[in-house]
């Protein structure tokens, strides 16, 4: 089998933030889950553009296209079309996401209405973290598995206790870049279990990718005569 691609996407703002030092760490595991067998790519929204969708409505039902071509919507997305799976790395923003992202999946969504009757089946993984303790990382973190069910993809979590449904974190209030990842180098008992919780997550997005990839493979004559998976044996085969 050939490897797989998974896409970390950093939903801040801020280079090289906390949300960053945690996508390092998701990634890094993913790739020693199965080396040779995992390519990954970090993919950072900071010093990009996303243009908020105008509601043109052209892109219905032409898989990925998007009529504004001024700003970093098509790069991100070129990138999203061709993963096998993604890792969201998001700081709380207003107990949600960040506007940058939340642009860029409300684009990727409507241009992307053929994945509701053909699903591509991407597997796709949330780390969140913010300031507070538990001040927003379950509803950011929901937003993003709604968004892999609506985009057909498939939602992965972690394992019990460390994350149900992704894996989140606090900054103990502190709100520097590097908050995080002082706070692990301190071994603070909150961090090593967000860690703990990303490397579960990441061996899990790892296997399933994996797995739906084989299984893809296998079953691609029956899936042919569904009808309803061509975006995602365009992906495989
Ligand atoms: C506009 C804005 C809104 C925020 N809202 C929240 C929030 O609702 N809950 C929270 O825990 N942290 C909130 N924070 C704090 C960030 O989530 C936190 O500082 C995080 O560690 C930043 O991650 P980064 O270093 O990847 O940018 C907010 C920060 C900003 C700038």
């Amino acid at each position: 089998m050939e490897a797989i691609k998974i896409l970390g996407i950093s939903g801040s703002p801020r280079k090289k933030g906390n949300s960053n030092y945690l996508l390092e760490i998701a990634l890094e595991t993913a790739r020693s889950v199965a080396p040779e067998m995992v390519e990954t790519e970090l993919y950072s929204i900071s010093g990009k553009t996303f243009n908020p969708c105008d509601a043109c409505n052209q892109c219905h039902d032409q898989l990925g296209y998007c009529r504004q071509t001024d700003d970093d919507f098509a790069e991100l997305r070129d990138k999203w079309i061709e993963a096998d799976a993604i890792i969201y790395s998001v700081p709380v923003y207003h107990m949600g996401i960040p506007g940058q992202l939340k642009i860029f999946i409300d684009r990727l969504g409507n241009s992307w209405v053929e994945s509701f009757t053909s699903r591509p089946l991407k597997v796709i993984g949330v780390l969140a973290q913010g300031s507070g303790m538990a001040t927003g990382q379950e509803t950011a973190m929901t937003f993003i598995n709604v968004h892999a069910v609506m985009s057909g993809c498939i939602p992965v979590g972690g394992d019990w206790p460390a994350s149900y449904i992704g894996a989140s974190g606090w900054t103990r209030v502190e709100e520097g870049k590097s908050a995080l990842r002082k706070l692990h180098a301190e071994e603070d008992a909150d961090t090593v279990f967000t860690v703990d919780s990303i490397k579960v997550l990441s061996k899990n997005v790892v296997h399933t990718a994996m797995i739906v990839k084989a299984g893809g493979k296998a079953l691609q004559e029956m899936l042919k005569e569904d009808g309803g998976y061509e975006i995602f044996l365009r992906r495989i085969t």
